[in-house]
């Protein structure tokens, strides 16, 4: 009997559970494998108790739930681990014994659920020899080699529906209304949403924006009789002569952490003349029942994960072209990020119906 492993790494999204749930019934139904699930990602194989045999059983009712049932692991890189010794941080390879630990448990496949660092880890670990299969996650949907990445499709509702919520109470008051969304250097997120939404305002990381030109819409817009205005933001935008907004500031192991652009403008919005509110939606969009796309798209990539695995094509990651899932070397999928074609069609309907990226130039 074949064995599989399974992992999920990096930050949770919406329809990790799908993932997990369609690789054991797949592999038990279609092939009659077994199913190993990895704890914490990549650190599962250190723990003493990091694998466990996964049955449908446990993956019995998992389908809308959100989260991961076998936990996560955000700083789980086997190839640069923070430890602490003698009172001292330091970081150390310990990919040797991970690599033991797997062969130890002699999986013929592992399949790994992460986004473009978790999944530029599990490259790496096939350079070691481990037989990997990549599954691409993250709401900000920003891995190149997919369409879609699981996980996007939920935060965006969330994000929407944040915004419609926002509305009610701005008309209410007659305030600028700031809401700041995750996509780290991807404006996917707060574009969709923001045209979803009816934003008055979008400013993502592809296009910098200029302070004076943000204002300038929203008194245009008073001039107009509108006399509330919404304000979609992603974490990381930036001013046109500026950089991103960070409040924790990265090390060896950790990216830095985005945040604060939303509260900024709103300062200068008020220092304008502008009333305005922010909101962060942060870990909200994270987090709970993943939508039916979600769960549909994360039972389809894993699904195929297992059949991909069963070929033994390995270094490559399942992904969503034209609507298809097929599969593709790992390394092409993650090489280089996906962004926001600044002109493309999606911000130029944008523009079309008259949202504002802050970089007009006639104000
Ligand atoms: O990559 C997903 C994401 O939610 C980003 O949108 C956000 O910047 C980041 O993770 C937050 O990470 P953490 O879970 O470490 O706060």
């Amino acid at each position: 009997m074949k064995r599989i492993g399974v992992l999920t790494g990096g930050g949770d999204a919406p329809g990790l559970n799908a993932v997990i749930r369609a690789v054991v019934k797949t592999a038990m139904h279609d092939y009659g494998c077994e199913v190993i699930g990895i704890k914490n990602g990549f650190d599962g194989f250190l723990l003493p108790s990091g694998a466990s045999l996964l049955t449908t059983a446990d993956v019995r009712g998992i389908l809308p739930r959100g989260g991961t049932i076998l936990g996560s692991a955000n700083r789980g890189n086997p190839f640069a681990r923070k430890i602490t010794k003698d009172g001292r941080e330091e970081i150390i390879d310990v990919s040797g014994e991970v690599v033991h630990a797997i062969n130890a448990l002699k999986l013929d496949a592992l399949i790994v659920i992460g986004g473009d660092g978790t999944l530029r880890i599990a490259h790496e670990m096939y350079l070691c020899g481990i037989p990997v299969v990549g599954v691409p996650k993250t709401i900000d949907n920003d891995i190149h080699g997919t369409e879609i990445s699981f996980g996007f499709d939920t935060a965006l509702n969330i994000a929407t529906e944040a915004i419609d919520r926002l509305h009610t109470t701005a008309e209410s008051h007659q305030r600028a209304m700031v809401v700041e969304l995750m996509g780290r250097d991807a404006g996917f997120i707060t574009l969709h949403s923001g045209v979803a939404g009816g934003a008055d305002v979008i400013l993502i990381p592809e296009i910098p924006f200029r302070w004076e030109a943000v204002a300038q819409k929203l008194r245009d817009r008073k001039a107009h009789g509108d006399l509330f205005s919404i304000l979609a933001v992603s974490e990381g935008a930036h001013p046109i002569d500026g950089a991103a907004t960070y409040n924790r500031p990265g090390d060896q192991i950790s990216v830095p952490r985005l945040g604060g652009i939303g509260q900024k403008l709103g300062e200068y919005l008020e220092t304008s003349g502008i009333e305005t509110r922010v909101t962060v939606l942060g870990h909200v969009q994270r987090g709970g029942t993943p939508s039916a796309f979600d769960r549909w798209l994360a039972t389809r990539y894993g699904s195929a994960a297992v059949r991909v695995a069963m070929q033994r094509h390995f270094d490559r990651m399942v992904t969503l072209i034209s609507g298809h899932i097929t599969d593709m070397p790992l390394m092409d999928a993650i090489a280089i990020p996906k962004r926001v074609d600044p002109l493309g069609d999606a911000v130029q309907t944008a523009r079309g119906i008259g949202i504002a990226f802050g970089d007009e130039i006639n104000h």
